[in-house]
């Protein structure tokens, strides 16, 4: 089974150079540091300048971090990440087909729960119901993480509610966007979509063995990027943001929201999601695989996180899955 890679000695490098926080760093201090020579410490310096990081060097001071690429690498999600196990160990692709296919393939291998796998680009990012997820390269955060929860099957819809309430809270945290959600998975600013989430299992028996949850942001796509229905962070705000760092943000603040639901404070949840829904109250359908369920959207289940739905004549229905629509 592959253990996670220890950190790289370009990944100690930065580490030193962010430390210092803008200030140069002495040639010899590092290499000692680093237990490397001189030049080898040049060619790391260089590495990384191929990266795309830019570091200032001077013969008599050393060197200096000066910024980092807009690319979601490891060390730069890692900078910002403070989390005890979720993203131990991130893996990124600039291209892959489906990070959710991949995650659920490393679970599989019996990779440890937190591993996050980052793209910057997928080829077939899956959607809800067989749908596909636009990917274009280097403007959207799209990740898989992979968990083992000590949840039933008919549980997991609580794992897609606990995400989009934290997809929800990290954004307006670090950019200010406050979005909504629409059930099950849908996070919107007014009735275009910023984010999908999807959670994909692999399971026996009605245990779940492990769990993929996967996040689709939106975050500097233009409108050519995106389909009529999706919108952007950029969009929102007309600027640019750090995909690295909001990629961290919903990482710790992700873990914090698995732990309570493995505590089993799911009703906690259901009442920061009820908050954020456009749903409650409003006249929907549920169109679902057995047909239609039409009625006034009541809120979420606090056994299993399904919708109920009150009908016109009276009875509340249960939904577990569907897209919801909006009835004037
Ligand atoms: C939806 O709203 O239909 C769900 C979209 C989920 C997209 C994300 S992008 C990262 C992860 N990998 C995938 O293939 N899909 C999810």
């Amino acid at each position: 089974m592959p253990n996670p890679t220890p950190p790289s000695t370009e990944s100690e490098l930065l580490r030193i150079l962010r430390d210092a926080e803008h200030t140069y760093v002495s040639g010899e201090q590092i290499s000692k540091k680093l237990n490397v020579t001189r030049s080898a410490l040049w060619k790391h310096v260089s590495n990384l300048r191929q990266s795309g990081y830019t570091i200032n060097a001077s013969t008599k001071r050393g060197y200096k971090f000066v910024s980092a690429p807009d690319l979601l690498l490891c060390d730069e999600i890692q900078a910002h990440l403070d989390t005890s196990f979720i993203g131990s160990q991130i893996l990124t692709y600039e291209t892959i087909d489906s990070t959710n296919r991949a995650a659920l393939q490393f679970g599989e291998q019996g990779l440890k729960e937190g591993l996050v796998i980052c793209a910057e680009s997928q080829t077939k990012g899956r959607g809800r119901l067989g749908r596909a997820w636009a990917s274009p390269k280097g403007k959207g955060i799209y990740l898989s993480i992979l968990l083992r929860p000590k949840l039933e099957i008919r549980e997991i819809a609580k794992i897609t509610l606990a995400t989009a309430v934290t997809v929800c809270s990290a954004i307006a945290a670090e950019t200010g966007v406050q979005a909504q959600i629409r059930w099950p998975n849908d996070v919107l600013v007014g009735d275009k979509k910023l984010c999908g989430i999807l959670t994909e299992i692999s399971a026996e028996a009605d245990r779940v063995k492990h769990l993929v949850v996967g996040v689709g942001i939106n975050v500097n796509s233009t409108a050519e990027d995106l389909p009529p229905v999706g919108t952007s962070v950029h969009l929102v705000t007309g600027k640019a943001w750090n995909r690295a760092r909001l990629a961290a943000r919903f990482l710790n603040e992700f873990e914090k929201t698995y732990k309570a639901l493995q505590k089993g404070k799911f009703a906690e949840i259901v009442r920061d999601w009820e908050s954020l829904s456009v749903l409650s109250g409003k006249n929907v359908v549920a169109k679902g695989l057995n047909g239609d369920i039409e009625g006034v959207a009541m809120g979420i289940d606090e056994e299993d996180g399904a919708l109920w739905i009150r009908r016109d004549t009276g009875i509340q229905t249960k939904v577990l899955s569907g897209d919801i629509q909006f009835i004037r």
